[in-house]
């Protein structure tokens, strides 16, 4: 039998992304199969299809950061995953295919209650804003926050995990998205047309605790001293070269060295190739959040896993409030 993965086959737009077929293998020793139901499309996959990163994927590869889907075989010396399990990954790279092989030990047990499609996010989008908020940052209720990139997948599930935390937010966002900050109870700030070190310097005087800054751009020498003290700016955007992980490095050893009483902290998904444990535990919570209706993924667009193509050029038109999701057929 055979099934059917997207692969960027060279460095580009979202042309580049064609549809291959392979051999349907049972698993190895130690490995699952799983059948995809929902995988993300995030601007990593954009990032890593253009080879903006320090460590760029060698192509061709599969984009896809992070899936849910169904255990469909496993190998032998497999001892807790089940056929007919739902789980979900945070795979990096090889989430758009009909079937992804990965080892048990990659696995997140998921409430089969929940719509794959509303758990994907959780996995990726949410997990970058619940931790930064409440591991990196430690927010507590009444906190004035600023998030940077407020409308988009990480940025929408700032505003809805802020608001759950009783935060003061502002946002930074293009003027056709202000209506989804304004939503969630956020002020937003256009920053095409508007200084928004200005802005919050004039409706804030005593300063933010935290910045949450999702853009590799240049917000964090103008906006640094916005912080009050003690306050603390994470920033979990992925640098697109060697030389930006190290400027960002410098900035980490220097800005943290100020005797001002402000921090900078960086945040990367990889901890969780380190230490599981936490990430376990936050996903955990987040599902029971979206179990409650507490928070409910602002979904922009469904498509087929194979119409990744189109997916990927919704997003990089700029155009999209949310998350894009790419799902099976029979969820569409
Ligand atoms: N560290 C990690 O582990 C990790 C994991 C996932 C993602 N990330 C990073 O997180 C960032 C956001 O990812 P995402 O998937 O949420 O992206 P996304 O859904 O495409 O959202 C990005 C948002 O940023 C806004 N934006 C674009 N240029 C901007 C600028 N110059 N200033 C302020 N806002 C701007 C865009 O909306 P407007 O039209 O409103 O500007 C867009 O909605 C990316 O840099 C990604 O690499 C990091």
């Amino acid at each position: 039998m055979k099934y059917k993965s997207i692969v960027a086959t060279r460095r580009g737009g979202p042309e580049v992304l064609q549809i291959v077929e392979n051999e349907l293998r049972p698993p190895a020793a130690g490995e699952v199969r799983i059948k995809t139901l929902a995988t993300s499309v995030s601007l990593p996959d954009v990032e890593a299809r253009y080879g903006r990163s320090p460590f760029p994927a060698k192509v061709p590869f599969t984009p896809g950061y992070s899936i849910v889907g169904t255990v469909d075989a496993v190998g032998e010396g497999v001892t807790q995953a089940k056929v007919g399990d739902r789980v979900a990954a945070l795979t990096a790279y090889g989430g758009y295919s009909e079937y992804v092989y990965l080892p048990e030990k990659k696995l997140i047990p998921v409430p089969t209650a929940l719509d794959p499609a509303e758990v994907v996010p959780l996995i990726l989008n949410y997990i970058v804003a619940y931790q930064t908020l409440h591991r990196s940052a430690k927010v507590k209720s009444g906190d004035t926050v600023l998030i940077i990139g407020a409308s988009g997948g990480i940025g929408t599930a700032f505003l809805q995990l802020g608001r759950i935390a009783g935060l003061k937010m502002y946002g930074l966002a293009s003027k056709s998205k202000h209506a989804i900050l304004a939503e969630y109870g956020a002020t937003p700030i256009d920053y095409h047309t508007e200084d928004f070190v200005a802005v919050i310097r004039q409706l804030e005087p005593g300063g933010l605790d935290a910045v949450f800054d999702g853009m590799s751009g240049d917000y964090l020498p103008q906006g640094f001293s916005l912080l009050r003290r003690g306050g603390v700016w994470v920033s979990y955007a992925n640098p697109f070269s060697l030389s930006g992980l190290l400027r960002l490095f410098g900035r980490l050893i220097l800005l943290n060295l100020l005797p001002n009483g402000r921090a900078l902290k960086l945040y990367g998904t990889g901890a969780s190739y380190l230490d599981r444990r936490p990430f376990l535990e936050d996903w955990a919570a987040l599902f029971d959040l979206l179990g409650e209706g507490k928070i409910s993924p602002v979904i922009a667009a469904k498509f087929p896993i194979l119409e990744a193509g189109k997916a990927n050029e919704l997003l990089e038109s700029g155009q999209v409030i949310g998350n894009i999701v790419l799902l099976a057929p029979e969820l569409l």
